[in-house]
């Protein structure tokens, strides 16, 4: 495959990777201060970004170029509330959003058509994604402290209706 793509592919391998890992210190967070159910939710997501970071690693060696397991810096230990965390999730997929797009600006500059249509699932997950975060950040706004524990419990059916799966 073309070297600039291959390139970008392999930074969006630290990417999703790193996204995975850092859904799961927010989880261990949420764990740690008692919110299982946030904790649940973040967990199933760190799962699904691992999909993605697997995604990208067998599609670059598919395509006959070399998927290459970087280090990952550590995600931040401590979160300073609930509401905080999840707009650090929203930050987060904005940033990941604009990661593929720029992706998906190279492959048509570069012609790699096929790379174009392995991106076009992940323009409609990373849609999905900010979209179920968004709901969670509004529903947070209008719940206060002493309902986050009716929050904290229910967070795990908030699930995206297009996968069936807790947004990732
Ligand atoms: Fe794989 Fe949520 O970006």
């Amino acid at each position: 495959m073309n070297k600039k793509i291959e390139d970008l592919c392999n930074r969006q391998v630290e990417r999703e990777g790193y996204s995975s890992n850092l859904y799961l210190a927010m989880a261990s967070w949420a764990e740690n201060k008692g919110y299982p159910g946030i904790a649940a939710w973040l967990y199933a997501q760190a799962e699904e970004e691992r999909i993605h970071f697997l995604k990208f690693i067998k599609y670059i060696n598919e395509r006959g170029g070399h998927a290459v397991i970087p280090a990952f810096k550590q995600p931040p230990v401590e979160y300073k509330n609930v509401q905080k965390l999840f707009d650090e999730v929203l930050k987060h997929e904005q940033f990941i959003t604009s990661s593929i797009n720029e992706i998906v600006a190279a492959t048509l500059t570069e012609k790699d058509f096929n790379t174009n249509n392995f991106l076009q699932w992940f323009l409609t997950e990373q849609v999905e994604e900010e979209a179920s975060v968004r709901t969670i950040i509004d529903k947070l706004k209008m719940v206060g402290a002493e309902s986050l524990y009716i929050f904290d419990r229910d967070i795990i059916t908030l699930r995206t209706p297009a996968t069936g799966q807790a947004a990732g």
